[in-house]
């Protein structure tokens, strides 16, 4: 399946119906062929996860929930179960989240998703309801849930970026016109749709005051050049510019740059950071400039189970990918982590659907008593 049209790109193509069907743009194949990949099964979500054929974090829990729907109805595992043996219906269920949790370990998104899943599916199967079966209970919650993820994920990006917007244009008269900065790709590839640092700098876009939004290139895997300057130029966005990653000091020396955007793959409770590696040393030449450096992240985002970034699991990734992307010698040692750790005190402020959390007097963050406060 390939779609060459030049709306806003899509991350994904999901098709409710007996059975569903998902199909997923293969982003390593970005920016030269945009080609869409089918995930009938947990094995293949499993896979384009593993893989970064998809990437992103809400995007990795979506089409991990999304790519369970599709297996549940399509594989024919749970036929062979009976239809109101509960326990077993749940252990395979279990089998499978288990499994999806395995393809990559930093972004909490998934784990998020796949405990919301777990917990809608006990409830629903466990009901006490005669008209219908366990199974039919477990697929509906399953699959409803998923579509429910799906279409949340989209309108909490566009909320978040709106309140980001907002937060950011208050910094500066009503006259200027903003230079943002961003890494990584936090757009509508990494989502369901739209974005949510990229979504911030959309949004800044439609009010007609951005003037440049400088995209750091992020080595080693290149989700800057290859995918956040592929959306850039879809959308002709004003003054888009790709810089290196060690260009970003030297640019904020030479120019006025009046935020910085990142997205997040963990936000612990004290407000430390697990994001792509680079960001941390943004952050310090946020400082170093005294630029306002915002993270950006959906609710989905935040982990108040982990207390500070010490806990967080940092994914390195196969040294292949880093020796062939550098062209290094190929036997080269190198050390590969996908993600790095920003302190909470290098941040001005958390850009959620909720509002826009800001530090306290120490420069951490209470994210647990901001998320109580939502219920
Ligand atoms: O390794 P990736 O490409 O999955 O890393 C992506 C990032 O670090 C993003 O900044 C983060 O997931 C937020 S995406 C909205």
């Amino acid at each position: 399946m390939t779609d060459e049209s030049t709306e806003l790109l899509r991350s994904l193509v999901y098709e409710p119906g007996t059975p569903p069907t998902l199909h997923v743009l293969d982003q390593l194949l970005l920016p030269g062929q945009r080609v869409y990949i089918p995930i009938n099964d947990v094995q293949a979500a499993w896979t384009a996860i593993r893989d970064m054929q998809i990437r992103g974090a809400p995007l990795i829990a979506i089409v991990a929930v999304l790519g369970l729907a599709v297996d549940l109805q399509t594989t024919g595992e749970l036929d062979s179960l009976n239809e109101n043996d509960a326990t077993a219906l749940l252990a395979l269920l279990e089998t499978k989240l288990d499994y999806l949790l395995t393809s990559r370990p930093t972004a909490v998104n998934l784990f998020n998703a796949v405990q919301e899943v777990r917990d809608v599916c006990h409830r629903m199967v466990l009901e006490d309801d005669t008209n219908t079966t366990a199974r039919q209970r477990l697929l509906q919650a399953v699959t409803q849930h998923a579509e429910f993820m799906l279409e949340r994920d989209v309108q909490d990006n566009q909320t978040l970026s709106k309140y980001g917007a907002h937060e950011l244009l208050s910094k500066y008269s009503s006259e200027e016109q903003l230079t943002l900065m961003t890494i990584c790709n936090t757009g509508s590839l990494a989502t369901a749709l739209y974005g949510t640092a990229l979504g911030i700098v959309r949004a800044v876009r439609d009010q007609h005051r951005l003037a440049k939004i400088i995209a750091l290139e992020t080595r080693p895997y290149n989700q800057g050049s290859r995918l956040t300057a592929f959306e850039l130029q879809a959308e002709q966005m004003p003054g888009a510019t790709l810089i290196a990653d060690s260009m970003a000091a030297f640019y904020c020396q030479r120019h006025t740059v009046h935020g910085i955007v990142v997205g997040a793959d963990r936000v612990c409770a004290n407000g430390d950071t697990a994001n792509k590696i680079g960001t941390y040393q943004l952050a310090l030449v946020a400082r170093a400039h005294q630029i306002p450096f915002y993270v950006a992240a959906p609710f989905t985002t935040l982990d108040v189970t982990t207390s500070t970034g010490q806990e967080c699991v940092i994914e390195e990734r196969p040294a292949h990918e880093f020796v062939q992307t550098s062209q290094a010698p190929a036997d080269m040692n190198v050390w590969n982590p996908a993600f790095d750790i920003t302190p909470a005190p290098y941040i001005t402020g958390i850009v959620t659907e909720k509002g826009v959390l800001h530090p306290q007097a120490n420069g951490t963050f209470d994210v647990r008593r901001f998320v109580e406060s939502y219920g």
